[in-house]
């Protein structure tokens, strides 16, 4: 068997996918051209697995970088983690978003038509549902036209391997929409590991844990919500990154019910902010300093997932509560404010 590919392997959720993937009898190569991560992330996983993955320096930007590298090496699927993430750099720099996000994944697609590679996970957000009208949300639930060119990519990137795979028949795609990714795993030799100011809720509170920012803001207590501040379903990333393996297996095994699926990857329950802190404090028994501050410009009030699909057809749940999620990303905080 040839190789996996994990485009972004450096990243924050491909790094314990690489690390889950190893664990179940998987040769992965990384391609990252380490716009967002650091060439170390190497050595922490091969800490973890035993076993350093293969490792090519790429932008996929590069067409005939991309072309290459499948006239080089042995690849039997590709799970494509890598892109840009930020909402608000997004609206500011459209271009490389969408250069970036879906550029890139054409790149990937057309090589591995050139190369007969046929399975393709990918990373997709339940940003493609805007506001939902109902909660919790299926993977039925209308996409909405996204606010940001970051979500649009998404949804675009969806678009495309539905058209794709209609036509190819061979071709099988899965687009697993990840609700709020969050915690480490559990060794705390990786986690995320933003560059600059963070702009997520988990990464700005260790931050100020840590005493690198003053005060956390709360963004808005008037939504809507039992508390007033903004609901969201967070997901452990080890569990993130076991659905992954799972969704590798079940298109080698060719268990797909179409070519095309799409999975919701959400614990199913929603937490307020307020929530999080006092989850965080509890657990590790320190305090957060936060206050309340006005809403964020494009947040939405709250988002939670139906993961009945995922459940039933995929055999997978999320096992990690929201305890783990708060423990291990301080037990990982910790360590990289150790260093
Ligand atoms: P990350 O930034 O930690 O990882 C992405 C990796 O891709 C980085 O290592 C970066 O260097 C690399 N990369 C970016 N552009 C590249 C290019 N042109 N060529 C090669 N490498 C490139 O992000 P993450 O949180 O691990 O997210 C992984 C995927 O999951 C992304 O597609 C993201 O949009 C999606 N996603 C993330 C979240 C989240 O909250 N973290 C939620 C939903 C979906
Ligand atoms: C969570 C909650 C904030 C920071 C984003 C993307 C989404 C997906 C996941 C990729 C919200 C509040 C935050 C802070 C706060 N990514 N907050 N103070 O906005 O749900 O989703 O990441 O696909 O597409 O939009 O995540 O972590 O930024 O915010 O009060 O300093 O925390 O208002 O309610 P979000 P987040």
């Amino acid at each position: 068997m040839g190789k996996i590919l994990v485009t972004g392997g450096t990243g924050y959720i491909g790094s314990h996918t690489v690390v889950e993937l190893q664990q179940n009898g998987f040769d992965v190569l990384i391609v990252d051209n380490l716009s967002n991560s650091r060439k170390e992330v190497l050595t922490k996983i091969a800490d973890i697995s035993g076993t350093m993955p293969d490792f090519v320096e790429l932008d996929l930007r590069n067409e005939s970088a991309v072309m290459n590298l499948f006239k080089n090496h042995s690849i039997d699927a590709v799970i494509h983690f890598a892109a840009s993430k930020s909402v608000g750099e997004s609206v500011q720099n459209p271009h490389l978003y969408y250069h970036n996000n879906v550029g890139a994944m054409l790149h990937l697609i057309k090589a591995m038509e050139m190369h007969e590679v046929k399975s393709f996970v990918f990373s997709s957000s339940c940003t493609v549902y805007g506001q939902p009208d109902q909660l919790p949300v299926t993977e039925q639930t209308p996409t909405k036209p996204a606010e940001s060119p970051y979500g649009n990519t998404k949804k675009i990137c969806e678009d495309i391997l539905r058209d794709y795979t209609k036509v190819n028949a061979s071709f099988q795609a899965i687009a697993l929409r990840y609700f709020n990714p969050v915690g480490a795993h559990e060794s705390a030799l990786i986690g995320e590991r933003p560059s600059g100011v963070p702009n997520n809720l988990i990464p700005y509170l260790l931050e100020t844990v840590a005493g690198i920012r003053e005060k956390l803001s709360v963004f808005g207590d008037d939504y809507s919500t039992p508390d007033g501040t903004a609901v969201r379903d967070y997901i452990h990333v080890v569990d993130l990154a076991k659905a992954h393996v799972i969704a590798l297996q079940r298109m080698l095994a060719e268990k797909q019910k179409s070519n095309y699926e799409v999975f919701n990857l959400g614990s199913g329950n929603g937490y307020s902010v307020l929530e999080i802190i006092q989850a965080f404090e509890k657990v590790n028994d320190i305090k957060v300093n936060y206050e309340i501050a006005p809403r964020r410009a494009g947040d939405i009030e709250k988002i939670y997932a139906d993961t009945t699909y995922a459940n039933d057809e995929l055999g997978w749940s999320a096992a990690l509560g929201i305890d783990e999620m708060m423990r291990t990303a301080w037990a990982w905080q910790k360590k990289l404010s150790a260093e």
